[in-house]
C-alpha cells in the first residue's frame, strides 16, 4: 500500500475525524434493517480508542438527500445502533459544519461523536473546498474508511485531504488488499462470476479482467444479451439490443485472448417474473418465455469449472434470486464456492445481498461493502477517495 494507513500515525490525543460509509438500508419506520457497514467500521473505531484519541468524529452520507434536510435521511438511528454495538455511548450531533458544533465537539464528555448526514449540504457532493475546511477544522488528522464512498470525490472523501494529513483506516485498507492487490495479482487459476441484469454494468469489468482471469462465468439476466448475440432463442428475457455489438465484440476479444466466456446451457423460465408461478427448465427458450435462473446442467457445468478455482471474485446474481423459486442457481454456486479452498471475494451490493440470505457470509474470504466503489475498483479505476490519501 503506497498510501498512510492508520498503522503509520501517532493518535494519541488527537481529534480524529472520520470519513466511514453508514449508508445503511432503513425501513419506513427509520429501523435500520442492515447494519453490516456499521458494524464493519468497528474495528477501526476500537484500534484508534485503543490509541487514546482526544475524539473520534465520525462522518457519513445517508441516502440522496440532494443537499437539503430530511428526516428520513438522519443519521441519528445510527448513532443508536452504534452506540448499541459498541456497548459505550455514541454523541449525536444535529449538523456537521460550523463553530457551534466544534464547540460541542471540544465539549463533549464522550469520546465517539458522529455528525449529521454530510450530504444535507449540497457543498458535500460539489466537492466545495470552503466546505472541506470547515469539515476539516473539526479534526487533527483525517481516517478515510468509507470504502463504498471512495469512488466519489466528494468534500469528506477527497477536498478535506487537501488541509489534513490523511491515512487509510482498516476496513478501506482490506477492501484495498482484497479488491486491490489481489486482483492485480490473482493465484491462478482465477476465476470471475459475472451476473446481474445488465451488461452495461459490466462492459469494464470484464474488459479489465477478462485480460487477467483464466474463466469468465456469465449468468443472470446480462447473460441472454450475450446468448442473443451467439443467434440463441432467448424468448422474453432481457435482452439489451444497444449493447449487442459489445457483447459481440466482448466474445471475439475472449475467443482472440483464449480465455473461455462461459454461458448458461440451460435456464429456468417463467411467463411473468412472479413469486408462486409456474416453471420449467428448458435447453432453448420458447417464444413469450423469460429466463429467471440458470438451471442444473449450468449448474454442474459452473461448478466443474470452478472446483480448481484459487481466486474467485463474483459480482452480480445468477437469477431472480430474491423470488425464493428462482434463488436456486445462485445459492447453489454460492454454497459450492463456499466451501473450496480458495479466496473467495463478493463484490456488490446484489451478490452481497444473495451471500446473506443464503448465510454463506462467514464461509467467503471477503465480502466488500463497496456497491459502486467495487465495481469500479474491479474496472480497474483509480478511486479519488484513495488516490487522495497521503503517500508513504
Ligand atoms: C453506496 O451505497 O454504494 C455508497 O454509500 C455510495 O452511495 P451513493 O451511490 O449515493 O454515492
Amino acid at each position: 500500500m503506497d498510501k498512510l494507513t492508520l498503522k503509520d500515525v501517532v493518535l494519541k490525543n488527537l481529534n480524529v475525524l472520520m470519513r466511514v460509509d453508514f449508508n445503511v438500508p432503513l425501513d419506513d419506520s427509520l429501523n435500520i434493517t442492515d447494519d453490516t457497514r456499521i458494524r464493519a467500521s468497528i474495528p477501526t473505531i476500537n484500534y484508534i480508542l485503543e490509541r487514546k484519541p482526544k475524539k473520534i468524529i465520525l462522518m457519513s452520507h445517508l441516502g440522496r438527500p440532494e443537499g437539503k434536510r430530511a428526516l428520513k435521511y438522519s443519521l441519528r438511528p445510527v448513532a443508536k445502533r452504534l452506540e448499541d454495538i459498541l456497548g459505550q455511548k455514541v454523541k449525536f450531533l444535529d449538523d456537521c459544519i460550523g463553530e457551534k458544533i466544534r464547540r460541542e465537539i471540544e465539549n463533549a464528555s464522550e469520546k465517539i461523536i458522529l455528525l449529521e448526514n454530510l450530504r444535507f449540504y449540497p457543498e458535500e457532493e460539489e466537492n466545495d473546498s470552503a466546505f472541506s475546511r470547515q469539515l476539516a477544522c473539526l479534526g487533527d488528522i483525517f481516517v478515510n474508511d468509507a470504502f463504498g464512498a471512495a469512488h466519489r470525490a466528494h468534500a469528506s472523501t477527497e477536498g478535506i485531504t487537501h488541509y489534513l494529513k490523511s491515512v487509510a483506516g482498516l476496513l478501506l485498507e482490506k477492501e484495498i488488499q482484497y479488491l486491490g492487490e489481489t486482483l492485480q495479482n490473482p493465484v491462478k487459476p482465477f476465476m470471475v462470476i459475472l451476473g446481474g441484469a445488465k451488461v452495461s454494468d459490466k462492459i469494464g469489468v470484464i474488459n479489465n479482467l477478462l485480460p487477467k482471469c483464466d474463466i469468465i462465468l456469465i449468468g443472470g439476466g446480462m447473460a441472454y444479451t450475450f446468448l442473443y448475440a451467439l443467434n440463441k432463442k432467448i424468448g422474453n428475457s432481457k435482452l439489451e439490443r444497444d449493447k449487442l455489438s459489445i457483447a459481440k465484440d466482448i466474445l471475439k476479444k475472449g475467443e482472440q485472448l483464449k480465455k473461455d466466456l462461459v454461458l448458461p446451457i440451460d435456464h429456468l423460465v417463467v411467463d411473468k417474473i412472479e413469486k408462486g408461478i409456474s416453471s420449467q427448465i428448458v435447453e432453448e427458450i420458447p417464444e413469450g418465455k423469460i429466463a429467471v435462473d440458470i438451471g442444473p446442467k449450468t449448474v454442474e457445468e459452473f461448478k466443474n469449472r470452478l472446483k480448481n478455482a484459487k481466486t474467485i471474485i463474483w459480482n452480480g446474481p445468477l437469477g431472480v434470486f430474491e423470488i425464493d423459486d428462482f434463488a436456486k442457481g445462485t445459492y447453489e454456486v454460492a454454497s459450492f464456492i463456499a466451501d473450496l479452498p480458495a479466496t473467495t471475494i463478493i463484490g456488490g451490493g446484489d451478490t452481497v445481498s444473495a451471500v446473506k440470505k443464503f448465510k454463506l457470509e462467514e464461509k467467503m474470504t471477503h465480502i466488500s461493502t463497496g456497491g459502486g466503489a467495487s465495481l469500479e475498483f474491479m474496472e480497474g479505476k483509480i478511486l479519488p477517495g484513495i488516490k487522495a490519501l497521503t503517500d508513504k
